[in-house]
């Protein structure tokens, strides 16, 4: 296990992929007690890829029959909350928990790699929906928080170190080129049941990729709905800018994360990495991607 760089997260090798030793249990008790149904939605990420936004639009389009804007459980509630991680919460340490009379759609969030997920997920064909970010703004945002969260007798990881693991493949549930390749390959094998999303494109154009996340969750705004601009008032209601806003948001703290809900939320931009990364870190990532993912067709538009 390496306790070096990511010192918060002391990780270890298994399976090929780096996890969180603190979570290993987790992995292991969803990985054999989790039963999915078919009628599940699995949200799945690298850490920092812009889950927390994920999980809000998910749940917002998915439960907009139940819930209006005026009381809705957004308001009061960090999405971590509405969909709860498998091995990070529900099964955290081994626990069972009781998922039975949970409403359907069952919402569920994972950062297992494709190839570690319970095989029950894979089974039951469960709409399963990916949330990939450009290697260099994940990296800047996990290293920021990461740093955020070691005790404060504890310096700050110095950028260069946290650089060499990342690029090293180092990195809570990395491989980071890996962890995309599972979902991507698994999205091209059965794009009705695995969806593969940019955070890019979704800055790029918010409301087209709400439309496309409505429809593979086999709820498509009526014609109705898209008059009454509803594809808009979600796409601002989930916004960076107004899950800020809320006090939830700015002093509460998740579940069994422990984490201070303000952790989840920093900049919320593309291309913040120019701020942080040098051009000679900056061109070994791009380097590195081309050479990992190209060949698959999976590639990322310039974010400098
Ligand atoms: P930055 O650190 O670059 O600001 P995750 O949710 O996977 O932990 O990812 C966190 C990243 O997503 C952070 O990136 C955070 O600011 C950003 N983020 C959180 N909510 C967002 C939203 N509603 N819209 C856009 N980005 C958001």
């Amino acid at each position: 296990s390496i306790e070096k760089g990511w010192k918060s997260s002391h990780l270890t090798q298994y399976q090929g992929f780096w996890l969180p030793l603190k979570f290993l249990s987790g992995v292991m008790a969803c990985g054999e007690r989790f039963e999915a149904c078919k009628d599940d939605i699995i949200l799945n990420s690298t850490p920092k890829s812009g889950t927390t936004w994920l999980k809000a639009l998910t749940f917002t389009i998915s439960n907009r029959a139940r819930h209006d804007f005026h009381n809705h459980p957004l308001l009061t509630t960090n999405p971590h909350a509405l969909v709860p991680f498998l091995e990070l919460e529900l099964y955290v340490y081994g626990q069972i928990p009781d998922l039975t009379n949970l409403p359907s759609p069952r919402l569920f969030s994972s950062h297992l790699p494709y190839e570690l997920l319970p095989t029950s997920i894979i089974e039951s064909n469960c709409r399963i929906i990916y949330l990939c970010r450009n290697p260099k703004d994940t990296f800047v945002s996990l290293w920021h928080f990461l740093n955020n969260l070691l005790p404060e007798d504890e310096p700050p990881v110095p950028i260069e170190e946290a650089f060499e693991l990342f690029h090293g493949g180092i990195s809570p549930y990395g491989p980071f080129w890996e962890h995309l390749l599972g979902y991507w390959k698994a999205s091209l094998e059965r794009p009705e049941r695995v969806l593969f999303m940019k955070y890019e494109d979704f800055k790029e154009d918010p409301t087209f990729h709400c439309r496309r996340l409505a429809e593979f969750l086999g709820c498509p705004f009526s014609t109705e709905e898209e008059r009454q601009g509803l594809v808009e008032k979600i796409e601002r209601f989930c916004s960076f800018k107004s899950l800020t806003s809320l006090e939830v948001n700015k002093s509460g703290k998740t579940g069994v994360l422990g984490k201070a809900n303000k952790n989840f939320f920093r900049r919320g931009i593309v291309g913040d990495w120019k701020n942080h990364l040098t051009v000679e870190m900056s061109e070994k990532l791009d380097q590195l991607s081309r050479q990992k993912l190209e060949a698959f067709g999976l590639t990322f538009k310039d974010v400098g």
